[in-house]
């Protein structure tokens, strides 16, 4: 019976131990990503917050790394990000290292306690040694908070149109912009988003960054804006809007003003990717992203007990513009493919009924990316299923008649842990008009990424088994066709 360190995935990065949730202060130099994210060093729930650190060549193989920031007298260390200050427009360089620059929220528990509603703050903090050791800024906070409750999970941008620092701040049920000349002295220059959007809870960890729209040489400024709870299938879940950006204004595309509550522009519709947010100074103007593969339904009761929380596989975004309107596509990082250890093809598998597509003799099911076509949808239901010989099965699949993908996880195994977790089959629907399917997925020993018309629906979910899963099969009452298929069991 599988459980805690059984469960401790082969390509995700987890904390070494105890607690972890949000992914913080990423960026790229000379050669290596870093990660920060939300820690509790002392415990495998949530609890006081710290900054930990990993870094990476390739954002698939991590390194553990010391703390980066605990927390002090102003209060724990909440999420936030960092930027990589070229042009030392802050002054903490000493003429030889480029100074990287993170802004955090400060939470004062005590604050909370005594009932106020300015415990949280934003704090600085700057590293003349690559991220390695961090000073925090002698001024804090460099906002003060002025009457907000929520008022968090600051992230920055270079704006060279503007020759200005932008901060982006998630405040309850909207997004506050801040400009700045010297990342220290922030003016708050605009809202975004009351009454746009999704708003079931708390609006957090926003990012906003600029994209090229794919074939053409056009770009648009978009606002990544997680939201808990209220997702698209309850709980945590990330939305995104697109638009353009003065300086000072974040103006929607008119589609987007008229966004409620149960839209369709969300990274990833599955339960578990919260809190993503994307690497600051990337080589080659790529768009990388990471998410903490979790819900803050169930996040500190899962079943593991010595470390708690996974991040999901890091991810390329695209931006296209399909029918008038913006989307997101997202796909595994390409560096994966460095680590295809084993692959196997197949050829034009007919499902009549109930088809074994691969077994765990013939591809680890707990390592590897599948890939497969279906060339013409016609059939209502196109279900797949994995398995083993105690039982436990994760479903998912494409109902055509609804154009909704779903994941059902409440046979996978261990769900009684938490009421949410498995009481409801996930849905997204299809972006893509495309005639022929195309599914990607991403298996780990308690994670499924599935990734359907290269990117443009994408589900992420964890599972639970009490055994691993042995077989992937294929249902249907009318039969299809599965081309192309490729599966390659990576090593790491
Ligand atoms: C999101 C979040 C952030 C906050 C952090 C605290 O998951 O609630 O808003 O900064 O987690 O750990």
């Amino acid at each position: 019976i599988m459980k805690d360190t059984d469960y401790r995935p082969n390509l995700h990065f987890t904390p070494e131990k105890n607690w972890m949730n949000d992914p913080n202060g990423m960026f790229y130099l000379n050669g290596v990503y870093h990660l920060f994210y939300q820690h509790y060093p002392e415990g495998n729930t949530w609890g006081p917050m710290h900054w930990g650190h990993a870094t990476s060549k390739d954002m698939i193989a991590w390194n553990y790394e010391s703390i980066a920031l605990y927390p002090d007298e102003k209060g724990y260390i909440f999420s936030g990000n960092s930027v990589v200050d070229k042009n030392n427009t802050s002054g903490f360089g000493d003429g030889t290292e480029t100074p990287i620059v993170a802004l955090f929220t400060y939470h004062d528990p005590k604050g909370e306690k005594d009932g106020r509603d300015d415990y949280q703050t934003q704090g600085l903090a700057y590293s003349l040694d690559k991220g390695k050791t961090w000073t925090k800024y002698k001024n804090n906070p460099v906002i003060k908070n002025p009457g907000i409750k929520d008022f968090r999970d600051p992230n920055i941008i270079w704006n060279e149109a503007h020759k200005q620092w932008v901060l982006v701040l998630a405040t309850y049920e909207k997004t506050m912009f801040f400009t700045s000349k010297n990342l220290i002295d922030w003016n708050h220059v605009s809202d975004f988003g009351e009454g746009i959007g999704a708003h079931g809870g708390v609006w957090e960890c926003p990012d906003f960054i600029k994209m090229k729209v794919a074939g053409t040489d056009d770009e648009k400024w978009v606002l990544i804006q997680s939201l808990n709870p209220g997702a698209y299938n309850g709980g945590s879940g990330t939305q995104y809007f697109v638009g353009d950006f003065d300086g000072v204004k974040f103006t929607p595309e008119p589609y987007v003003n008229s966004l409620g509550e149960k839209h369709d522009f969300w990274i990833d519709f599955g339960k578990d990717n919260y809190a993503g947010v994307t690497w600051h100074n990337a080589p080659n103007g790529r768009t990388l992203f990471i998410g903490w593969m979790s819900n803050w339904e169930y996040a500190n009761v899962v079943p593991t007990e010595t470390w708690r929380s996974t991040s999901t596989i890091a991810r390329e975004l695209k931006l296209k513009k399909l029918d008038g309107k913006y989307r997101i596509f997202s796909s595994p990082v390409k560096e994966l493919q460095n680590y295809i250890e084993k692959s196997i093809s197949k050829e034009a598998i007919e499902v009549s009924n109930s088809e074994v597509i691969l077994t765990k003799n013939e591809i680890s099911l707990s390592k590897t990316e599948v890939s497969f076509e279906i060339p013409t949808l016609k059939n209502n239901d196109y279900k797949f299923l994995l398995t083993n010989a105690i039982g436990d099965s994760l479903t998912f699949g494409y109902d055509h008649s609804q154009k909704q993908f779903y994941i059902d996880r409440s046979k996978s195994g261990r769900v009684n842990f938490n009421e949410q977790f498995a009481e409801k089959t996930s849905i997204a629907p299809r972006i893509s008009n495309e005639e022929k399917l195309k599914v990607t997925l991403l298996l780990d020993k308690t994670s499924i990424e599935l990734f359907f018309d290269d990117g443009a629906s994408v589900m992420t979910e964890i599972f639970f088994p009490k055994n691993p899963f042995q077989e992937f099969k294929a249902l249907s009452n009318q039969s299809f066709y599965i081309n192309n298929l490729n599966a390659r069991e990576l090593k790491l």
